[in-house]
């Protein structure tokens, strides 16, 4: 109860430090907003606070509740619909396609922009977040860097890019796009411990680690309660196979973001990792049944999903039987089979369609697939379908057919576009260890040597990692190391 507490004190404070949040004080920080309505430009400031902190303010009904507030409050106040639209898209759970709903409040949304005089920034705002809906993400990306160019601080277009280049696997230009700024992130400024806890992962994304890890503590000096700066901790901690000190860290700062509902479901995931790697298969599963499952069963949130698609599906490839858990994670999962909005997500559903084994929905996912491949339009994430989306999702079904040759010959030509799907480093390794555990079970003698070969280069990037070091062993147990 004390953390409760600790926690609540915490965003006061974080909370006290905003000024004003009415037209003038947007207008004062250079980023006037195209409505009269106080209340709205306060619930556009706890939108965005939200967003950018990963937290859900009860007492306005969470981001949900600051929407419908918002819109009533103004229903004209375009940068209101940008907001609520542009994080509807940026979850990734549904799209235009798919849900009439945002559909409907998309027109809504272009409608107000052409009948007001908006601001140029406003514009380019409006612009950005229907390319994002039209699965045109670079060029949403190109929009909100040119935002950023003469509105540094906007914090909005900050945020969006970010995730958007995360969901590009633009590794770069998500840790540059913050560099750009980030001098003028002035600590008087609100959010700007924050902006450091973003420029530290991307920072970390591109292995740049001891400048990543810097960043991250001084913006948990500045807010210990920052979940995406402890996410940040514990990423370099996986990526330096520091398991020890990351198990320490996150169980000293548990206290800190167990009740950040969107994000400690996935940094109990990193904790879960240190405890594979250590070879804790038991304790991982504990985490997984006390954390990762009732958060999915609760939210039914892409990142849930994925999470524990992950974590399910690399025990099953160290040899843990995993029980009737995949029959839970099915129902979750199965609506969306046909969805394919990420590639990277769709890869993670078939994981838990082939655990439950629902021969049915494997090959609805992978027809679906197919289909899309053949007319991918100007969706880039389906323009990748064909020559990696598909490839990788189809290696899965053989690994899990038993036909490994085939598997290796599947994801060897794509290994390094992978990375195109999106995700972290340490979210992909995932398919980094299907590549290796089919080679390893492979029969050609080409492909067992090419497991020698991956595992000698897995362990010069990750030195120490004692899952590598297993693997090495099993594949020496086979001949394959001599
Ligand atoms: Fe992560």
């Amino acid at each position: 109860m004390a953390s409760l507490v600790q926690l609540r004190d915490c965003q006061k404070v974080l909370n006290k430090s905003l000024p004003s949040p009415g037209p003038q004080a947007w207008k004062d920080q250079g980023l006037p907003l195209s409505t009269t309505s106080n209340e709205a430009c306060k619930l556009f400031d706890a939108s965005l606070t939200q967003y950018v902190t990963w937290s859900n303010e009860e007492s306005l009904g969470g981001l949900e509740g600051c929407f419908s507030k918002m819109k009533a409050a103004d229903p004209t106040f375009v940068m209101g619909h940008v907001i609520a639209n542009g994080l509807a898209l940026i979850g990734t759970g549904t799209s235009v396609a798919l849900d009439p709903g945002l559909r409907l409040s998309m027109e809504t949304m272009m409608e107000l922009s052409r009948k007001q005089s908006l601001s140029e920034r406003e514009k380019l705002h409006v612009a950005a977040v229907e390319m994002f809906a039209k699965g045109c993400l670079p060029k949403a990306c190109t929009l909100w860097e040119r935002i950023l160019q003469d509105y540094p601080t906007d914090m909005l277009a900050l945020k969006f890019s970010h995730d958007t280049y995360f969901y590009l696997g633009y590794q770069l230009q998500m840790r540059d796009s913050v560099a750009r700024v980030f001098p003028h992130w002035a600590p008087s400024i609100p959010l700007s411990s924050y902006v450091k806890g973003i420029y530290s992962f991307g920072l970390m994304e591109t292995n740049l680690y001891d400048q990543a890890e810097r960043l991250a503590r001084e913006a948990l000096s500045a807010d210990p309660t920052d979940a995406w700066s402890v996410h940040t901790m514990a990423h370099v901690y996986e990526m330096r196979a520091q398991v020890q000190d990351g198990l320490a860290f996150m169980q000293s700062s548990e206290p800190h973001w167990k009740d950040r509902d969107m994000l400690a479901c996935h940094n109990y995931w990193h904790w879960a990792l240190y405890l594979i790697e250590k070879g804790e298969h038991e304790a991982a599963l504990t985490i997984y049944d006390q954390h990762i499952a009732p958060s999915l069963l609760a939210t039914g949130s892409m990142l849930d999903m994925v999470d524990s698609c992950s974590m399910l599906y690399r025990l099953q490839m160290e040899g843990v039987h995993v029980g009737d858990r995949w029959q839970a994670v099915l129902p979750v999962t199965k609506p969306h089979s046909r969805d394919h909005i990420l590639l990277f997500n769709d890869a993670h559903f078939l994981m838990s369609f082939l655990g439950a084994k629902d021969h049915g929905t494997v090959q609805e996912l992978l027809s679906t697939l197919q289909d899309l491949g053949q007319s991918p339009g100007e969706n880039h994430q389906h323009r990748l379908t064909r020559e990696v989306g598909l490839p990788l999702c189809q290696a899965l079904v053989e690994v899990e057919n038993g036909n490994h040759d085939r598997a290796v010959d599947l994801l060897l030509p794509i290994r390094y576009r992978i990375i195109e799907l999106g995700g972290s480093n340490a979210q992909r390794d995932v398919f980094n260890q299907l590549l290796v555990h089919a080679a390893v079970q492979c029969q050609q003698k080409c492909h067992r040597n090419l497991a020698r070969s991956l595992l000698i280069e897995r362990d010069a990037l990750k030195p120490g990692s004692p899952l590598t070091a297993r693997l090495i062993r099993k594949a020496s147990s086979l001949h394959l190391m001599e």
